[in-house]
Order: C-alpha cells, then structure tokens, then sequence
C-alpha cells in the first residue's frame, strides 16, 4: 500500500475523532467513479483501493493521489489484499464482470458468483463491524450472496445482519426514473419524487401511484393540466428508464458516472446518519406479500443511518404494482435456488 500524508489511527465510530475510512473493491470503471464522487464530495477521511490488477490499481491510486491539491485532505491507500481494508466503516464491492452490449444483468451470474467466493470473506473478516454495500451485477442476487458470504470467516458464525448488507439495487433506476419525468414535465428532477421498485434491472416496477411534483401527487395533477397524461406515455417512460443502461452501453461500453453519484449519494445518507430514504436492495421477505421464509434481496424504499437499513417505511402500492414486485422477487428467488448458498 502508498498513501497520501493524512495518516491516522481508526477509532471506534461513536468517538468525536473517528476517521471515516471506505473501501472499494474493483478499480474499474464503476469503482473509480465512485471513489471520484467520494472524494469531490469529503465523504471520507481514507478510501483504500482493492484490484485484481496490482499496474492498473497502482496507477489508478496515484492518480486521484495527484489531485491533492485540489481536494480535501484524505488517505488514499491500495492493495491487492484485504489487510489494506481493515477497519473500514463502509466497504463497496463493484468487482467483476460488466455486461457486454446486448447482455443482461444476469448473464453476469456464475462469473460474479465465484468472484465474490474471493472477495466478501477477506472484506468481512478484516472490517466485521462495516456496512457492506454490492453494486456488482446482478446487484440483487450478488448483495444475497454478500449477506451469506459475510458468515464465511472462520472466526464468525453468522453472517453481518441484513441491516448491514445492501446492494445499490434502484437508486439509480429511481435517479432515471426522475430525470425522464422531470424532462417530460419541465421540472427540475430534484422536485420529482418517484421510486423504481424490485429488481435492478429488466423486471424493475415503475411505482406510478406514489409518484409527486414537488409534494403534489402527480397522477392526480396531470388530470388538471396540459401535460400529455396516457397509459402509452408513462409505459414509454417505464420502459426508456429499463432500456437506458442498456443504451449506454451500446453508445460508451458501460456505465459509470451515474452510478457513482448514486453510490455516493448512499455512502453520505449512511455514514452521516441522515435518515434519508433511498430506494435500495434489502432483505426483503415478509414485505408486500413476499414470503417470511422466502430470503430475496430487492429494492424497496428504505431510512437510512450510520447502522444501514434503519426503517422500511410503508409505500402503498396498487394491486398491479405489488403484483408486478412479488413476480421480481419470484424471479430473483429462483435463480438464487440455483446456487447452493
Ligand atoms: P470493469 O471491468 O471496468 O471493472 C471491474 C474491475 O474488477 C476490474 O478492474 C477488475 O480487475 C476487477 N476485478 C476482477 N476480479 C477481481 C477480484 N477477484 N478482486 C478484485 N478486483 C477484481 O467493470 P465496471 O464497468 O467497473 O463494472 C463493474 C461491475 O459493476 C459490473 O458487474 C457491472 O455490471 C456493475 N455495475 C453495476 C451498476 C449498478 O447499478 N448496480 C451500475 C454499473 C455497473
Ligand atoms: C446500470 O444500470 C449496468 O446495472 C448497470 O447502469
């Protein structure tokens, strides 16, 4: 490992001199938009780099090293080996592989699966207290695993409780979402409150019922307005917000930068405490009509804070729309069944 000058002693996170340190598995190109989005914003005091590929890490390390002088001050350490992530607060995994153009979310499954065979005990074993944050795809089914894997080290029992595991799961479609409203209505999309809902991914839930324009309901103030209001018109929405990452993909090779301003969007509402709710892959049996036995990890809206998960509030939603959400969570289940986790 290098590092910049801030070094430091990590102390237990209640203590008013706790460095913030953050780790984040995987230097491509979704792990250094995230690390970049971190650091622009001061969410860390140490962000510490993990790679497969010591050249590629190393100069990426140096990289946002050289920036010192233009951020805030912050430890930037990296290794091929998880002893260079201990005592990490929040540890992100974003390692593996990425869709080809035309490929789905789950065609990466068997790849990732074995890859986090590697990486999610080492990351438990060295920083048992973390939040544990997956946005490798498929995010759903890889944060299941992750929760499952973080019990693997021989000096623990069970895994990390679920409110410790998430997967960035639809904050990102919901930032889509928000932002297709929002050009169609003229609005600006932090005005927008709108959820996608279930799977990140093809089987993602549009939850049109709750959706509101600056506190008013929007279904209800479409009927008053000018605006363009079909069913044909929000199943277009619906399905540009499921097709756009796929469109990026075609046009830049991947996705990146979205992806890192919603992670650190979470890292921020986590390790600041604030209570904000994001709609976030979770443990999700029990909740609208999924099953208690049934262990699926999918979106629903979620509170927030410096110990993960803290409250699933309730979101109403409409017969079609929990019917649309128990069918993501029956998909997700299946393919989990073939894993022998
Ligand atoms: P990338 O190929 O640029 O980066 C992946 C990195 O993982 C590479 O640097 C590679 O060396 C590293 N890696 C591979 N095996 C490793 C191991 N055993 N230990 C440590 N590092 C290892 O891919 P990209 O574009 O960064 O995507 C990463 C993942 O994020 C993909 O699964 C992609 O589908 C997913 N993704 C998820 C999003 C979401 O919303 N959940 C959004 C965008 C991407
Ligand atoms: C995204 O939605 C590919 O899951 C990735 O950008």
């Amino acid at each position: 490992a290098s590092s910049s000058a801030a070094a430091g002693d990590a102390d237990a996170p209640s203590q008013p001199n706790h460095r913030i340190k953050i780790s984040i598995v995987g230097a491509g190109n979704v792990g250094m938009a995230i690390a970049q989005t971190i650091l622009t914003q001061d969410l860390a005091d140490e962000i510490a780099l993990v790679d497969a590929k010591p050249e590629k890490l190393r100069g990426e390390m140096l990289d946002l090293q050289h920036a010192a002088a233009f951020l805030p001050r912050v430890r930037i350490v990296s290794g091929t080996y998880y002893a260079v992530t201990a005592g990490s607060d929040l540890a992100i995994v974003t390692a593996g592989a990425r869709q080809l153009p035309g490929e789905t979310r789950l065609d990466l499954l068997h790849r990732n699966v074995a890859l986090f065979r590697t990486v999610v005990p080492p990351l438990a074993q060295h920083s048992p207290d973390a939040l544990l944050l997956v946005v490798s795809n498929p995010v759903d089914v890889l944060t299941y695993v992750a929760w499952k894997l973080s019990g693997f080290p021989p000096n623990r029992l069970s895994g990390f409780p679920p409110n410790r595991v998430i997967g960035s799961g639809t904050n990102l479609d919901s930032s889509r979402f928000r932002s297709l409203l929002a050009d169609h209505l003229e609005v600006n999309a932090q005005d927008v409150q709108a959820y996608m809902v279930g799977e990140h991914g093809d089987s993602s839930v549009a939850l049109w019922s709750s959706i509101s324009i600056g506190g008013v309901p929007m279904l209800s103030s479409l009927r008053e307005s000018d605006v363009e209001f079909e069913q044909a018109v929000l199943e277009r929405i619906r399905k540009a917000v499921v097709g756009s990452a796929y469109e990026v993909i075609r046009l830049k090779g991947y996705t990146s930068w979205a992806i890192g301003y919603s992670v650190a969007s979470l890292a921020r509402s986590l390790l600041r405490n604030q209570h904000r709710i994001h709609p976030i892959s979770l443990l999700a049996s029990g909740f609208h009509g999924i099953p208690d036995d049934r262990e699926v990890f999918l979106s629903l809206p979620a509170v927030l804070g410096r110990s993960g998960v803290i409250r699933i509030p309730s979101v109403q939603l409409t017969e079609e729309e929990g019917k649309r959400l128990r069918k993501s969570a029956q998909t997700l289940w299946e393919i989990q069944q073939q894993l022998g986790l």
